[in-house]
């Protein structure tokens, strides 16, 4: 195992509205696979944030009546940092683009590309929409429909394009078309899923286009430093936020800079489809220019849909994370969306899908097996674990796939495939709760001559249970320590999120001998909880 630190980051998001479940599904993707890693021993970061700056931010907050920096600490205090707290997620850093760690490092970062020539001064004039606050070209615009009949509009916000007609500063992106795409045919995997790579290959074989990275029309971004009449377009500010959250540019000796080395280049970028190109683009051309190394992957998701189309924050088709949680849990709002939708696909949310998965497999499934095998450690070995007997066929092959399903998990969460993760996790409950059905312990338990059996298959569950919290552990961690205490395994074998999951299918952890306890039902049923 390298030792170097899995540095893993969401985009930060505009603070111009609340977050909809499409933020918190890259969020908690990141979350589980930072958990995952720190479960496999490694260093690990996590970084997510907000991105404050531009004229989307300063419109909105013009338009609440307030000054845009008291709108961003509004909507950061009110909702980008709780909506942490409703899905559990556990980031290390949360990075604000208003804060001086970042403007002091981004304005030194600029005039390190001035020094060097990467900057040079122009007249823009071209289609700019502020929803994607994105410079466009005339080929990217659609035909408006409706009350845009006639105009031309972006195909993503479907609202007419804005004309900026400015003198700016420009980054020289044009030099880099070719590195790129030399940088990207010698790492195939810098880009992914295929299809994210393959959108990125040929558009840098049409070429790149200089850009432009300040305004001057509004005020609301970094001042550049030297020009203090413009401010960074707010991109060009954002995507170095991966950077100055770990001491981008600092003096050589100093905290940051040490921290930097250490760092740097981060693991992987997490980002939705719709900012693959400025990720996989500009930011690499960006940090190319600087002599910085890129990032090893950019991993761009799907969309949540509704009604076929993407959820969003301007169309008003968002659903607040808390109203899923509130009904569900945490724990079922992280499974549903990592199970239900392959990482890198687009898929639709719905109340019914949902409902069926959290019955069938967490409520029926894993809750299921979780209560009985307290209850029957309980009902006929008062309450401590057996030492087992010996292993029978089935007993082994209980223990073979835990290991396939154990390899098969990390493989598939290393390549951030969450689903087929999470389904080799499910396929070895089902093989336990077979066990349960096949063994009959209930049975066995009417009979004397039966105990070293009834031993046997009672810790041949409890353990399987072991392993089935440490693995679900990432995906689920409130439910999975609740396991993990009922079990007696924190007390046995020390904090469930210790527990390594490259070592979780060796078989005969859990002690002999460890009391164990009926505790809280992992996943009550729907008709209990509804009101
Ligand atoms: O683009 N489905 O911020 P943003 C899935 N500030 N994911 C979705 C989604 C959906 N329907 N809607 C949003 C920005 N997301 C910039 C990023 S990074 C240097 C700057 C997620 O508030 C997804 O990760 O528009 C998407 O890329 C991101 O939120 C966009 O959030
Ligand atoms: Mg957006």
């Amino acid at each position: 195992m390298s030792d170097s630190t899995y540095y893993l980051t969401t985009p930060i998001y505009y603070v111009n509205d609340a977050p909809h479940i499409g933020h918190a599904y890259t969020t908690t993707a990141g979350d589980v696979a930072t958990r995952w890693h720190r479960q496999r021993g490694e260093k690990v970061w996590f970084l997510t944030g907000t991105d404050e700056h531009g004229q989307k931010v300063m419109r909105t907050a013009e338009a609440n009546g307030v000054a845009p920096q008291e709108w961003a600490d509004r909507l950061v205090e009110s909702a980008w940092l709780p909506v942490l707290k409703t899905i559990d997620a556990q980031n290390d850093d949360f990075i604000r683009t208003t804060q001086p760690r970042h403007t002091e490092r981004v304005q030194k970062f600029l005039a390190g590309l001035k020094d060097k020539g990467e900057i040079f001064e122009g007249a823009y004039e071209g289609p700019y929409c502020v929803g994607c606050e994105e410079f466009k070209l005339p080929g990217d615009l659609a035909d408006g429909t409706g009350e845009f009949e006639g105009q031309k509009v972006c195909p993503t916000h479907g609202r007419p394009v804005e004309t900026v007609s400015e003198t700016n500063w420009f980054f020289r992106l044009s030099a880099y078309a070719d590195k790129l795409l030399a940088h990207y045919e010698a790492n195939p995997n810098a880009v992914a899923p295929q299809s994210a790579y393959n959108e990125v290959v040929s558009f840098l074989r049409t070429g790149l286009q200089d850009l432009s990275i300040s305004r001057s029309t509004f005020n609301w971004g970094i001042p550049v430093p030297w020009d203090t009449d413009q401010v960074v377009y707010v991109w060009f500010d954002a995507l170095l936020n991966y950077a100055t959250a770990v001491g981008l540019g600092d003096e050589p000796g100093t905290p940051g800079a040490e921290r930097f080395a250490e760092i740097w280049p981060a693991s992987v970028h997490l980002v939705g489809k719709d900012i693959l190109r400025f990720h996989a683009v500009i930011w690499p051309a960006m940090l190319m220019a600087a002599d910085l190394p890129l990032p090893k992957q950019v991993f761009a998701h799907g969309w949540l849909l509704v009604g076929g189309e993407k959820m969003s924050k301007s169309k008003l088709t968002g659903i607040a994370p808390s109203q899923i949680v509130d009904h569900f849990g945490s724990d079922a709002f992280r499974y549903y969306f990592l199970r239900a939708i392959q990482f890198g696909s687009d898929g639709s949310f719905s109340w019914e899908d949902m409902s069926a998965r959290y019955t069938a497999e967490l409520a029926n499934g894993l809750g299921n097996l979780a209560s009985r095998a307290p209850a029957m450690v309980a009902k006929y070995c008062d309450g401590i674990l057996p030492t087992p007997g010996e292993s029978t066929a089935a007993e082994v092959a209980v223990q073979e796939a835990l290991t396939s399903a154990a390899s098969t998990a990390d493989e598939a969460i290393l390549r951030l495939d969450f689903l087929n993760g999470i389904q080799a996790m499910k396929s070895f409950v089902d093989v336990v709760n077979g066990y349960v059905t096949e063994q009959e312990p209930w049975v066995l338990a009417k009979d004397e001559a039966n105990a070293e059996r009834l031993s046997t298959v009672l810790y041949t569950i409890c353990e399987s249970l072991r392993a089935i919290a440490v693995l679900h552990h990432a995906v689920m961690p409130k439910a999975t320590a609740s396991l993990w205490e009922q079990l007696g395994a924190d007390v046995a074998l020390g904090p469930i999120d210790q527990q390594n999951v490259t070592d979780v299918a060796r078989w005969g952890q859990l002690p002999a001998g460890t009391p164990i306890t009926k505790g809280a039902i992992l996943f009550p049923r729907l008709e209990e909880t509804a009101e």
